[in-house]
């Protein structure tokens, strides 16, 4: 591999990353010559859309540079863990996956380790790994992941055994860079990052830094790139996608023209463009769902019928020491004008239980709110301690006590969604045909506009278009249908 001509390494991105993807392409050729195959790859991906997104990018990256994707963690020459610290406590998974790893790296000289995500924005957990797993590779974090290609060619060219570089806050905000998606029908495309609502138990925004929304033409511009080339699901992304349009990366006309433009405009800008057949978005926080957003919804078919408006809790106690700025009645209240102007919208959230200072009381208002909504569906959590968040601090709810009070919420979610996603059985619906089912033979798998899955016999080449299924019998969280063609 040639040395790094330090004077010629462009300054700007995306132009610098390219350089370093061409740098280390060399590594890659030489691997070639040495082994008779190119090097693989695996990303493992842990947490929500974020971070799935993020590993698209990463994945475009490898590819680029000449790397070929191995299906397994196990056949992979570098490993890449993109890792979660916000839905779940995932330390001590990714520990043993690193003592895994650390047998398979002595046995193999090429094999190299990456770690990224937002674990990594934690710098205790960086120092851990620094200190007590000097055979990690690479360590970056979620503001620098575009470097992907330097770090990698740091550490190739490098005498360094260990590159580490995480940064606490954006640089820069690269969106060109190459990326591969999981599907070529239907992709998420990030509208804005970062998040300013300071949940006192939620770790995002230290770990994703400030709100930054992209400019509408910017994003306007992907999704038609998306549509040319055969995209017909868009599925727009941000923590709270309701705040889009307050803090702006870059310079817009079209909110020069209109200093109001906001979420449900770039929804209806995106609903605009003749190839894209249904629009999807996440996440809502409810203080901020707007009637102009719910508005929009209501009249516009290609915007799918389901929100997702994570509750956490149902007493306006527990929800103020969250700091969340809507109590149990306002959300009913918004949860009920929701549903009599889109009447048959589908409802899911996300329910935390054992918050710091959580009743019974306060639990059984959490019960009353899943009784009341009748979610399609519900993501439960127990409440963890993320350091550095004000609720870490608090005074705990003793563990036994929280387990009981989660097994009987996980009983009324479950009772709650089968009963409630059942309401469509016997009907007719589009559906986007998603993949082949790999546990019933000869069925495919797809999705409606409610986000509930359909699995129903039908052919490969159904893959990637909207077609029209009988819904025959209701499952619980999905049902079983009969393929219509007319
Ligand atoms: N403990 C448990 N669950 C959490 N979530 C966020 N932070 C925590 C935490 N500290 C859950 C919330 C959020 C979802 C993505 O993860 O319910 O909506
Ligand atoms: Fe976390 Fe609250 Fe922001 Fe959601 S809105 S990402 S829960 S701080």
């Amino acid at each position: 591999m040639n040395s790094v001509d330090f004077i010629n390494i462009p300054q700007q991105e995306p132009a610098r990353q390219e350089y370093f993807m061409n740098k280390c392409n060399e590594y890659v050729e030489e691997f070639i010559i040495r082994n008779g195959k190119a090097p693989s790859f695996y990303v493992a991906t842990f947490g929500c859309q974020m971070n799935a997104r993020d590993s698209e990018k990463l994945t475009g990256i490898l590819e680029r540079i000449g790397y070929v994707q191995a299906q397994s963690e196990a056949d992979a020459n570098f490993v890449i863990y993109n890792t979660c610290t916000v839905r779940e406590n995932a330390n001590m998974k990714l520990y043993g996956h690193l003592g895994a790893l650390k047998k398979k790296k002595e046995n193999d000289k090429d094999m190299m380790i990456g770690i990224c995500g937002c674990m990594m924005q934690q710098p205790e957990v960086v120092e851990h790994i620094r200190t007590s797993y000097k055979f990690v590779d690479v360590v970056f974090g979620t503001f620098n992941f575009y470097k992907l290609a330097e770090l990698l060619y740091m550490r190739l060219s490098g005498d360094k055994t260990q590159v580490i570089e995480v940064l606490d806050k954006p640089e820069v905000n690269v969106e060109n860079l190459p990326e591969k998606k999981k599907y070529n029908f239907k992709s998420g495309v990030n509208i804005m990052y970062g998040c300013n609502n300071f949940c006192t138990y939620c770790i995002v925004p230290y770990v994703r830094g400030r709100e930054r929304s992209r400019t509408p033409e910017d994003i306007l511009e992907e999704v038609k790139k998306l549509s040319e080339e055969g995209f017909v699901e868009i599925m727009l992304l941000g923590q709270n996608v309701n705040s889009y349009g307050i803090n702006f990366l870059g310079d817009s006309a079209i909110i020069d023209n209109n200093p109001d433009y906001s979420f449900p405009d770039l929804l209806e800008d995106v609903c605009k463009i003749d190839k894209i057949k249904r629009v999807r978005f996440m996440t809502s926080h409810p203080k901020d769902l707007s009637d102009k957003l719910i508005d929009v919804i209501a009249r516009n078919p290609k915007i799918a019928r389901h929100i997702h408006l994570p509750v956490q809790s149902g007493s306006s106690r527990v929800l103020k020491a969250m700091n969340r700025h809507y109590t149990k009645e306002s959300y009913l209240e918004l949860v009920e004008k929701i549903k009599s102007r889109i009447p048959d919208v589908s409802l899911t959230t996300d329910i935390m239980v054992g918050f710091p200072g959580e009743t019974e009381e306060d639990f059984q208002d959490t019960m009353d709110v899943v009784r009341k909504v009748r979610y399609d569906q519900a993501f439960t959590f127990i409440y963890s301690i993320r350091t550095g968040t004000p609720a870490a601090t608090m005074e705990q709810v003793p563990e036994d006590v929280v387990n009981d009070r989660f097994n009987r919420l996980l009983e009324l979610v479950r009772e709650v969604s089968t009963e409630t996603s059942a309401r469509f059985e016997g009907q007719t619906v589009e559906v986007l045909v998603e993949c082949k089912n790999d546990h019933m033979d000869g069925y495919v798998t797809g999705r409606m506009g409610h986000n509930i899955l359909v699995h129903f016999p039908g052919d490969e080449e159904l893959i990637g278009k909207f077609v029209n299924v009988k819904l025959t019998e209701a499952k619980g969280f999905y049902y079983l249908g009969e393929f219509i063609n007319d």
